[in-house]
């Protein structure tokens, strides 16, 4: 349990945030405005992907927002059928171009699709693209420790982070153990639990009441406090900001754990398994 954390240190001497802002399914004219809103309100990281369709609206907000450029971090994520070597490093450049950057400041291989075989492939071109400078920090999303041990057997680099699916309904104690004895942060993705967030189970309702807060933000706590990166997505002003304010509080110790307790072994909120869920 990390106690009192303000910001996190990746192991290539980088940092993010505490809490990061999930940029999926915002797009269009709507989206931009629900981005812009979210650096208005302080965010400083953005999660998207080649498979959001949404890179040019991220890039747009950033302009829009007038917030300088270096202080935010924007992530992006190769999909499955990009992983071939060339292809992983054109889909990289096609991403940068979309987004209107000279450099991509996080790069993820999005899923591994492990029936494909590409992914370290895919690896092998972001160790290649972060030599060139085309990116700063470079992960993977949705691996395995068995994904992540072969990748890191073959190129000697360890991935900065692993988004993977994460919330009270599925914790994810031993990945978590894993990415920290790897040295790896762990993102996590429908960090509230999206459709199934537990907001009414007595866990999170009990600290809410508790702390004077909402049950998203009891959630987004816990995240910090198990010591994952959450990254909501919220199109409302209001829940934005809620969802950015966790700094103001603290869980207690049996809080964490009651939290952490509402773990089901049906969690995920769909089949999504990394072993043979695949996306293209
Ligand atoms: N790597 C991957 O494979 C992967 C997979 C899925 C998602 N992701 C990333 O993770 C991000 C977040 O995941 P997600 O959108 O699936 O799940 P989420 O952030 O857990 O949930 C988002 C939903 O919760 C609502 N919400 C947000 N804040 C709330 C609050 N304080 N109280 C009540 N409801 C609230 C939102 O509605 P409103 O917008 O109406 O507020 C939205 O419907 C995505 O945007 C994407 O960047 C990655």
């Amino acid at each position: 349990m990390t106690p009192n954390p303000t910001s996190h240190h990746l192991s290539d001497g980088t940092t993010a945030p505490l809490v990061g802002f999930g940029t999926y399914p915002l797009s269009g004219a709507d989206g931009v405005e629900a981005m812009v809103s979210a650096l208005h309100a302080g965010y400083r990281y953005l999660d998207t992907a080649v498979n959001y369709g949404n890179e040019e609206e991220v890039g747009e907000a950033l302009r829009r927002s007038d917030v300088p450029r270096e202080e935010v971090r924007v992530a992006t994520k190769i999909p499955g059928r990009h992983h071939a070597h060339d292809l992983a490093l054109q889909s990289l450049r096609d991403s940068a171009g979309r987004l209107g950057l000279d450099r991509i400041d996080v790069a993820l291989i999005h899923w591994p699709n492990p029936s494909q075989d590409l992914y370290p492939q895919a690896w092998a071109a972001l160790v290649e693209a972060q030599r060139e400078g085309l990116v700063t920090t470079i992960g993977v999303s949705n691996f395995t420790e068995a994904h992540l041990t072969r990748i890191v057997e073959e190129t000697g680099v360890t991935p900065a982070l692993n988004q993977i699916e994460l919330h009270p309904l599925f914790p994810q104690a031993e990945m978590r153990a894993v990415h920290e004895r790897m040295g790896i942060l762990t993102q996590a993705w429908s960090p509230l639990g999206k459709r199934q967030a537990p907001f009414d189970a007595d866990p999170v309702a009990a600290a809410a009441a508790a702390h004077d807060v909402t049950p998203g933000q009891v959630i987004l706590r816990w995240h910090v406090q198990v010591g994952s990166m959450p990254l909501p997505k919220s199109g409302t002003p209001e829940r934005q900001r809620a969802n950015l304010d966790v700094e103001g509080f603290a869980l207690t110790e049996d809080e964490v754990h009651a939290i952490s307790g509402l773990a089901r072994p049906d969690g995920r909120l769909f089949d999504g398994d990394p072993d043979v869920h695949e996306e293209m």
